[in-house]
C-alpha cells in the first residue's frame, strides 16, 4: 500500500548506496530504503509551489504538535513549553546541548553505543568515558554503578539502544536521570529510534523526561531528575527524512532552554526552519497510518533476517531496524575463509558477497568483532542480501 514492496534509490545521492559502491547491497548506514509518508512529499511539493523561500518564523503551534504526538503515541504529557524545534539533526543537537550545559564532570556513555557521541565530545573538547555495557539475554544492560562512580557532568544514551535495538527499561532511564542529577549533570536521552518500538516488543518506550519526573507538571519539573534530563527526538529516523535535518528537544529546565537558544544564535541558528517545519508538521499530523504500516513491515523484515542469520544474531531487536551481529559467526555462515580475523569480515563480505554492513568498531571498543545490518528495505532485496550472506537459496 505504501510502496514498501519495491523501491529504488539509485540516482538520488543516497550516502548509504554511495558508500557501498556499485553492484553491492547497502545495509550499513541507518536510513531506510523505503518511501516515507506520502503526506511529507505532498507537503514539500505544495510549499515548493510558492516562489519565496525567505527567512521563516518558528510556528509555536509546532510545539503543540509534538506534545500531541507524545500524548497519542506514548501516553505521556509533555508541556509544549519544554519543546524546542531545532533546524538541525540530533548529532548537532547533542553537541550544542553539551555546549549549553557546560558539564563540570566527564561525559559518560556506554560501549557499544551510537558512534556519534565520541566524535561530538572530541570536537567539543570534552573529556569522556566509554563504559562497557553489560551483556544479557536482551542485548545489554546499563552499567549504572560504574556510571555513578564516574560522577558524570553529562550522561548520553541512545534509547532504544543503537546498535542492539533494545528499549531500556523505565527504571534504568530513571536511574540514569537520578545519577546525572546527583552529580549536578545532565542526562541527554537520544530517542530518535523511540517511535520505532516493534508492536510485539512487549515494552513501551520510556520517554526520559516523563519517567524522570512527573511529566506534564511544569512545577514538578523545576526540581529533581526531570530538570536534569533532556529527551531528543526527530522525525528523521521515524519517517525517513534525515536528508532534511531537524529534531526536537524536550527540555524541562527553562534556563537550559534559554542557554541553548543563546548558543544556537551564536552559530546563526534559530528555532524553526522552513522545510524542516513543513516536514515535521506533515509527518506528525498525517504520518501515523504510514507509521503503522512501516512497523508491520519492519517486524516481518526483522523476523526474516533473524531466522536466516541464526547464531550470528546477538540480540533480537525490539525496536528500529538494526541487527547486531557476531562477525565470526556471520563469516562462518557466509562461507568465508576459516580463521579470517573478525575485524576483516566486513571487508570480505563487501568484496566477496557484495553486501555492505556497518563495522562494529564504529560503536566503540566493545563493538570490535561485531557488525550491524540495516533491515529496512523491501523484503525481496533483503532476501537477496541474506542469500548472499548465508549462501542459502529459498529464503
Ligand atoms: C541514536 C542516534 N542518534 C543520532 C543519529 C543521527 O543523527 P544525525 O542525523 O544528526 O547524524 C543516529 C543515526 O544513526 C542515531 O542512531
Amino acid at each position: 500500500m505504501f510502496g514498501f514492496e519495491s523501491f529504488d534509490r539509485s540516482g538520488t545521492g543516497s550516502s548509504k548506496w554511495a558508500r557501498a559502491g556499485a553492484g553491492r547491497i547497502a545495509l550499513g548506514l541507518a536510513d531506510m530504503d523505503l518511501p516515507g509518508p506520502p503526506a511529507v512529499g505532498a507537503a514539500l511539493a505544495a510549499r515548493a509551489g510558492h516562489g519565496a523561500f525567505g527567512y521563516t518564523v518558528c510556528d509555536p503551534g509546532g510545539r503543540r504538535l509534538v506534545a500531541d504526538w507524545y500524548r497519542r503515541r506514548h501516553g505521556v504529557e509533555v508541556d509544549p513549553d519544554w519543546v524546542m524545534l531545532l533546524p538541525f539533526g540530533p548529532r548537532t543537537a547533542v553537541r550544542l546541548l553539551l555546549e549549553a550545559a557546560e558539564p563540570r564532570g566527564p561525559v559518560v556513555f556506554g560501549s557499544p553505543e551510537w558512534g556519534g557521541f565520541g566524535p561530538v565530545c572530541r570536537a567539543a573538547g570534552l573529556p569522556y568515558h566509554e563504559v562497557p555495557l553489560l551483556p544479557d539475554a536482551d542485548g545489554y544492560r546499563l552499567p549504572l554503578e560504574e556510571f555513578a562512580r564516574l560522577r558524570p557532568g553529562a550522561v548520553l544514551v541512545s534509547s532504544p539502544h543503537n546498535p542492539s535495538g533494545r528499549p531500556w527499561r523505565p527504571a534504568e532511564i530513571r536511574a540514569l536521570a537520578e545519577l546525572a542529577a546527583e552529580s549536578g549533570g545532565l542526562l541527554i536521552s537520544d530517542e530518535v529510534h523511540g517511535d520505532l518500538v516493534h508492536p510485539d516488543a512487549g515494552a513501551r518506550h520510556p520517554v526520559a523526561v516523563a519517567v524522570a519526573g512527573s511529566a506534564g507538571s511544569a512545577a514538578a519539573a523545576q526540581d529533581g531528575p526531570a530538570r536534569c534530563t533532556v529527551t531528543l527526538n526527530s522525525v528523521g529516523k521515524t519517517f525517513n527524512t534525515s536528508g532534511i535535518p531537524s529534531c526536537f528537544a524536550l527540555v524541562p529546565d527553562g534556563r537550559l532552554r534559554e542557554r541553548l537558544g543563546a548558543v544556537m544564535a551564536g552559530y546563526g541558528c534559530w528555532e524553526g526552519g522552513l522545510l524542516e517545519q513543513v516536514v515535521q508538521r506533515a509527518a506528525l499530523t498525517e504520518g501515523e497510518e504510514w507509521l503503522e504500516g512501516l512497523l508491520g513491515h519492519l517486524a516481518a523484515a526483522r523476523d526474516l533476517a533473524v531466522a536466516a542469520l541464526g547464531d550470528a544474531v546477538l540480540a533480537r531487536p525490539q525496536a528500529s531496524y538494526l541487527l547486531w551481529l557476531d562477525a565470526a559467526a556471520l563469516g562462518r555462515r557466509a562461507g568465508l575463509a576459516p580463521g579470517l580475523p573478525p575485524e576483516r569480515t566486513r571487508e570480505a563480505l563487501l568484496t566477496e558477497r557484495d553486501v555492505e554492513l556497518a563495522d562494529g568498531s564504529d560503536f566503540g571498543a566493545a563493538g570490535r568483532g561485531r557488525l550491524r545490518l540495516n533491515y529496512a528495505l523491501p523484503l525481496a532485496r533483503l532476501r537477496l542480501a541474506l542469500t548472499r550472506l548465508t549462501c542459502m537459496d529459498g529464503l
